[in-house]
This record gives structure tokens, sequence and C-alpha cells, in this order.
């Protein structure tokens, strides 16, 4: 494990030297595996396969989770070895926003809508770590979830604007048997909560099955999805269709397409999407 970056980028400096490919795999930690997919992946595509672990202030809101948010590192590091992780790399705040840190990237369009209307700031706090970090390791490649779509979509879009010289490496969603997407906030779910939470994938799906049939108005595509979940969940936050390249809203069907929701349950915002 390394907590420096100058000791990270200095590891990645003696890999390169000796012509390996580095792969990186970006966390806030609590493992699951959702994120063992991404190190599986990244494992396959490169020599060394580095793990971030850094619960970013920067991407939270002052009324969100950041205090509460799980916390699991001695379990993370053995999952990690599991899937054959070479280096962990766990800094601190202090060493990530040092003295007088005042640099923010912005990814306009693709960050506005969605979860970047929901949680100002929130895709600038993502857009600027993950800069950062592809600073300081220096990966080849670097692999994310599409279950945060729309950050996986700032992220690209930030690669290209900026010419960063990493590929990037987007994978589907794993899920439970039951649908729910992994992910670490899930804990948070009580016994009750935990079951009307499958209401997310249920009305995805629904809206995806009529899609299937040929159904191109996004209203009732919306309207299939919003049947099965409003009635369990606690609030929709947002439901919408969107382009899946470039997040545009639609109309209709007339391109790839994604539909994507964010919704309450107990305490717990969720977040979950599917492609149509
Ligand atoms: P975190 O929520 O820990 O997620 C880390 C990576 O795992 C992201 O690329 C996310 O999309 C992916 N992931 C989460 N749940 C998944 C699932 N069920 N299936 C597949 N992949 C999944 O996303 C972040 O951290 C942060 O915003 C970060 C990119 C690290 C920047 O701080």
């Amino acid at each position: 494990m390394i907590a420096d970056p100058a000791a990270m980028s200095a590891w990645s400096e003696a890999a390169r030297g000796r012509g390996e490919r580095i792969a990186l795999v970006p966390t806030m930690g609590a493992l699951h595996a959702g994120h063992l997919s991404l190190l599986a992946e990244g494992r396959r595509r490169a020599q060394r396969l580095v793990l971030s672990i850094f619960v970013n202030p920067m991407q939270f809101g002052p009324q969100e989770d950041l205090a509460k948010y799980p916390r699991d590192l001695a379990g993370d590091l053995v999952q990690a070895a599991s899937v054959g992780c070479d280096l962990a790399f766990v800094p601190e705040a202090a060493g990530v926003y040092g003295p007088g840190f005042q640099t923010a990237i912005e990814v306009r369009e693709v960050s506005q809508g969605l979860c970047g209307a929901r949680r100002p700031g929130h895709f600038v706090g993502v857009a600027t770590v993950v800069c950062k970090f592809f600073n300081i390791v220096q990966p080849h490649v670097a692999l994310f979830g599409e279950k945060d779509f729309q950050q996986l979509a700032v992220i690209r879009r930030m690669v290209t604007d900026l010419n960063l010289p990493v590929e990037i490496v987007g994978l589907p969603t794993v899920r439970e048997p039951d649908g729910l997407a992994l992910s670490s906030r899930n804990a948070y779910l009580s016994v009750a909560d935990r079951q009307r939470a499958r209401a997310l994938f249920a009305g995805l799906s629904a809206a995806k099955a009529l899609a299937d049939k040929g159904e191109g108005r996004a209203s009732v595509l919306l309207d299939a999805a919003t049947a099965e979940i409003a009635a369990r969940v606690d609030r929709i936050d947002y439901l919408e269709v969107r382009a899946a390249d470039d997040l545009k809203p639609l109309d209709r069907i007339d391109r790839p397409a994604v539909m994507l929701v964010a919704a309450f349950v107990g305490g717990t915002r969720l977040i979950d999407n599917l492609r149509l």
C-alpha cells in the first residue's frame, strides 16, 4: 500500500521504465463484486494493476454522507489481493488537496441534469480527482463501471477534451440475483428497504421489455417504469431517457438510449440505469 502521491508516481515511473502497462481502478473503497469485476478486467489488460481507494471530499455535498460513507480498508486490501492487484494507492485528503489547492475541472454539458443537477459540484469533484489520479498514477488504461453512467460519460469527455493519454474502459453493472445493482451504499439499507430497492431494476426492466417490443416513445417507457418504481420507493429523484453517448434528452428512441433513475429508499439514495 502507498499513501504518498510522490511515492506512487515513482512506483509508476519505475514500472513504465521496465516497459510495463499499468491499469488503474479508482474507487472509494468498501469493495464489492462490481469493483472486483473492474479489477479482474484491469488484471487482463495490463502487467501492473493499481487500485486507488479515496473517499473524495470534493465530490460530496455539505448535506451528503461523506462522514458515514462505509470504510473497510483491511477487508478491501484482502479482496484486492485475491484478484491479483499489485498495489493499493490510499492517499490522505491532505496529500491529495495540498495547502492553497484551488483548481477544478468542469465538464460542462454532460454533467448537466440527472445527478449533476441534484448534486451540485459533484462531477467537478469527480473529474478533478480522477484527473489528479491519472497524473499521479500515469496509467495506460483506467476502468470504470456503467453503474455510474453519467460519471463514465463525464470522464470520457474529459479525457478526450484534455488529450489525457489514458484508455477508458467501461464495464457493465454487476447486480444481485434479484437485479439490484451492487453499491457500497446498499450497506445503508434495512432488510425491508433492501426488498423495496428491487423496484429500480424492476422498473427499468419493464421499460426495456416494452422497448424490445418496438415501443419508441420515451413517455410510454417512462410511464411503465414509474408504475413499478413509484409505489415502492419513498421518492423518485429523477427518471429519464437519454442518448447513450452524449446524454442528450430523448423523446423517441431513435438512437442508442439509456434510461436512468435515482430514488430514495428510506434515507438512502440509489441510482441505476439500463440501456434500451
Ligand atoms: P465508487 O462508487 O467506489 O465506484 C468505483 C468504480 O466502481 C466506479 O467506476 C463505479 O462505476 C464502479 N461500480 C460501482 N458499482 C458497480 C457495479 N455494481 N458494477 C460495476 N461497476 C460498479 O465512482 C466512484 O467510486 C468515485 O466517483 C470515483 C470514480 C472513485 C472518483 O472518486
